[in-house]
């Protein structure tokens, strides 16, 4: 009797596919359509207007097909981006933008990373800044106007919120400043910091003046830093500021060697530590995990030597006028 299902094929068949129908949907369907199959980090903030006309350029020029935007959870990528993604993260990503070809680095946790200024001279000329790269100039997003009625409409069909006056706004950007304003949104949900360097503002550092620690230094700094802050340190207008001279992030005095090397650990998410505003959109490089610990307070020696000589070359009565504001040794 219960062998005689077996002798039926066609019901046999019939049964089942719809078993297996019934299975898929309990098992797949089911849990696509509940809440938690779409998570939501509290701190992930939708597109703007300018964001997603920004995530649009993203998409038209294909950068997808050299740049990834996923971190994933393995130590040599964490420790080289930043933490890894979360599904979280992608609640507003319609379609996603993950991609699988990294010709270029990943761009999950490139928000932040850089100034605006930055982007903007990489962007038309990448070559500028990096000379092999192989990633093409866009330029000419420079000179495209955005259609406010484009991306309303592709706001509206999102479901995404913006106001008429920011959508008006609209006319006066061009593509480049919708893919700078999408390029600082990527990653800023997560924190990004790389390592856990606690803050200890009276670090002295441990490499003092040595000459080997300050020709170490003078490498690392040619190496790492001269893109943003120039090749003597004197920093570059609106991309980055003068370390060179008596102010820290905006104001004076300067900081101590600790708050020095806090800032080159932790980049700029050190700032509200150190209680200083800086630069409204950072954009100071978190090191810390990129170079060793070592290197940092090399370049620290190297900038701090490079100051005391700049001061010994200043004519004498600039001299007399810092006399009273030296900093302690
Ligand atoms: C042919 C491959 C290629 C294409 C296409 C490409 N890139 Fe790149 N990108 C690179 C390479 C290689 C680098 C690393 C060298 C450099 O900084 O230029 C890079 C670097 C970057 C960086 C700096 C990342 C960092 O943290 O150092 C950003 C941001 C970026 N690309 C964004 C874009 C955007 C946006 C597009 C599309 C408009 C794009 N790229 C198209 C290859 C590409
Ligand atoms: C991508 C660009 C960029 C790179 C690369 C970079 N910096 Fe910065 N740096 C900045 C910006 C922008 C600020 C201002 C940060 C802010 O206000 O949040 C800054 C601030 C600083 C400050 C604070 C000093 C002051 O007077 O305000 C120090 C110190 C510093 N950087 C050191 C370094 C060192 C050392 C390196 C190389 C290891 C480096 N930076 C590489 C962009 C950069």
């Amino acid at each position: 009797m219960a062998g005689a299902i077996y002798r039926k094929p066609v019901s046999f068949a019939l049964m089942a596919t719809v078993a297996v129908l019934v299975g898929s949907v309990v098992t797949m369907a089911y849990p696509m359509l509940r809440p938690e199959m779409h998570p939501r980090l509290d701190s992930l903030k939708a597109f703007t207007a300018l964001q997603l006309a920004g995530r649009d350029v993203y998409q038209r020029e294909g950068c997808v097909n050299c740049h990834t935007q996923t971190v994933r959870p393995l130590r040599s990528e964490v420790v080289r981006y930043g933490d890894y993604s979360k599904a979280g993260e992608f609640y507003y990503d319609r379609p996603f933008l993950w991609g699988s070809k990294r010709t270029g680095p990943d761009l999950a946790r490139e928000g932040g990373k850089r100034p605006d200024a930055w982007h903007y001279k990489h962007y038309a000329n990448p070559q500028s800044i990096e000379k092999k790269s192989n990633m093409p100039k866009y330029a000419f997003l420079a000179e495209a106007r955005l259609d406010p009625a484009e991306v309303a409409s592709h706001m509206r069909a999102l479901g995404l919120a913006a106001a008429p006056e920011e959508l008006a706004a609209l006319a006066q950007k061009t593509e480049m400043d919708a893919l700078v304003a999408y390029t600082q949104w990527l990653g800023h949900a997560v924190q990004r910091k790389a390592g856990g360097g606690a803050l200890d503002l009276a670090a002295v550092n441990p490499l003092g003046d040595s000459p080997h620690a300050i020709a170490r230094g003078q490498k690392v700094f040619a190496d790492n830093c001269t893109a943003c802050h120039g090749d003597e340190g004197h920093g570059v207008p609106e991309v980055a500021p003068d370390l060179l001279d008596d102010s820290f992030l905006g104001e004076k005095p300067d900081m101590p060697d600790g708050a020095w090397f806090a800032l080159i650990h932790d980049g700029s998410d050190a700032k509200g530590a150190l209680g200083r505003k800086g630069m409204e959109n950072g954009g100071m490089t978190a090191f810390g995990g990129q170079i060793p610990d070592d290197d940092i307070w090399a370049v620290i020696s190297y900038l701090r030597a490079q100051m005391a000589h700049e001061k010994k070359e200043a004519p004498t009565m600039e001299k007399v006028e810092h006399k009273g504001q030296e900093r302690k040794p």
